[in-house]
């Protein structure tokens, strides 16, 4: 059987079946099939309403459910009839198991409806419990980075731009900045899932449903809140799966950031954590090598996640009105996007838990004289000296002190005194690394108190969301 199956949803107007390859092209129930569930979920929603509007009777209705939800455990119990089915779509293969079973009455449920609603309707179902379900990886990735912060409150350690020590900061305040991140990317999934959340059953093929089916009680059926507004907008619209795509998209980059950080610090040179044994692999070659393998395929996903926004962004650019078939394409970039970001999520969030931070090495690093340098600039100016001036000063003493082979906190007042008079005191008294932590208390600072309210902020905001997953 090739094309001949596939004939029974449109053949009647051809006199010849598709040629075999372009069967196989044009196919998609290869991948479509994921959809099973959703599009099981129409077909009974589509009964009732058909019953609703008077086209089936009361027993036709039972009998069409029935046979679906029997089609739905043999899908379950025998993964072979999927695999080796011939069906062109995931709608004509519901539509060939229920005709199988009930003949005639089976072939009645098609009334009135189009696949390019269907499918518009199905993706959308899928796309919102696949935003959820990616917000629970992300709100347990969020989860991971607050017990991290927790246990290791207080640690510091050299905070860089440009990737040159710059201040110090704690390193709670480093995870809850990649903690902020993921709290955007959760927001924006849900937003993702509310895009989805419009019904477009109902839009028939392009101008709407010629039978009167009660779209609002469809949508509620289906657990949409709301029915689209113009059919043949609805029908060609793909927009939810582009901002899905979209939050996937940028989800996949902040992973990777946080992924890039983690391989630095877990290098000999930074030495700042411990990968876990569990998220590392060996050398085949190199008895002594611990390699962060999960973090740097993590990192490595980013670019085919990406492909799949510009992959359906490219495929919707140049449609003419109504549906299309290019928009096929829809659900492999979707399906895949989702697939790689979602194991990618969870796999950060094991990964992060288990890595052991290294309190000792942090501290010593942080203890760097160059990241207090903004802080003698700062107590010049507490001295009364504008802060360009001071800025100057301080660049002339640590290059003095560099020539010396002395760090900053090891110059002699009198010494400092040549530089400019303002110098009072000795810096090592005033030039600690708590006080340059301690002063930074703005609100989203570094100070230890401001990142313990970040951090009791943050743990709200992440209860919230696990609440509502
Ligand atoms: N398999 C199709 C898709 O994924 C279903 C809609 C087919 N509609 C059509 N007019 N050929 O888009």
């Amino acid at each position: 059987m090739s094309g001949s199956e596939g004939r029974k949803m449109w053949g009647g107007r051809f006199e010849r079946p598709p040629d075999a390859s372009f069967y196989q092209f044009e196919r998609s129930w290869q991948f479509d099939r994921r959809l099973l569930p959703q599009e099981l979920a129409l077909d009974r929603a589509w009964a009732r309403a058909l019953t609703a509007a008077g086209i089936l009777s009361a027993d036709e209705c039972q009998e069409i459910l029935r046979a679906l939800d029997s089609i739905e455990s043999h899908a379950k119990s025998d993964p072979h009839w999927l695999d080796t089915s011939e069906a062109e779509d995931v709608h004509h293969f519901a539509e060939m198991a229920l005709i199988e079973k009930l003949g005639p009455l089976g072939a009645k449920l098609h009334t009135g409806r189009s696949r390019n609603e269907m499918v518009a309707t199905e993706f959308r179902m899928y796309v919102k419990e696949a935003a959820r379900e990616t917000g629970r990886a992300v709100a347990s990735l969020m989860r991971a980075v607050s017990s991290q912060a927790q246990s290791n409150l207080g640690i510091p350690m050299p905070g860089t731009t440009h990737l040159q020590h710059a201040q110090p900061l704690l390193l709670s305040h480093w995870l809850l900045a990649h903690g902020e991140a993921f709290a955007r990317d959760a927001a924006r999934l849900a937003s993702a899932a509310r895009a989805a959340d419009v019904c477009p059953l109902g839009s028939g093929a392009l101008a709407g449903c010629a039978f009167p089916v009660d779209r609002a009680a469809l949508a509620g059926d289906l657990g949409f809140s709301r029915i689209t507004k113009n059919s043949l907008d609805a029908v060609s619209d793909r927009d939810f799966a582009l901002e899905m795509l979209f939050a996937l998209a940028t989800l996949a980059m902040h992973l990777s950031r946080l992924a890039e950080d983690m391989i630095l610090f877990a290098s000999p040179e930074f030495g700042f954590l411990e990968l876990a044994d569990e998220y590392s692999t060996g050398s085949s070659l190199m008895p002594q090598k611990k390699n962060p393998d999960a973090w740097e395929l993590i990192r490595g996903k980013s670019g085919r996640i990406y492909a799949s926004l510009v992959w359906l962004l490219t495929a919707v650019k140049g449609l003419p009105s109504g549906y299309q078939r290019d928009l096929q394409e829809d659900k492999e970039a979707l399906f895949s996007a989702h697939d790689q970001a979602l194991e990618a999520s969870r796999v950060a969030a094991g990964a992060l838990a288990a890595t052991r931070f290294r309190p000792s090495r942090l501290l010593e690093a942080a203890q760097d004289p160059a990241l207090v340098a903004t802080e003698v600039a700062d107590y010049l100016v507490a001295q009364g000296v504008p802060f360009r001036q001071a800025h100057e000063i301080v660049g002339k003493v640590l290059r003095a002190a560099e020539q010396e082979g002395k760090s900053i906190r090891q110059m002699p007042l009198e010494r400092l005194k040549e530089f400019s008079p303002a110098f009072g005191s000795e810096l090592s008294t005033v030039l600690t690394l708590e006080s340059a932590l301690a002063r930074r208390s703005t609100a989203g600072g570094t100070a230890p108190g401001a990142v313990r309210a970040a951090l009791a902020d943050f743990n709200t905001r992440l209860a919230q969301l696990e609440e509502n997953p």
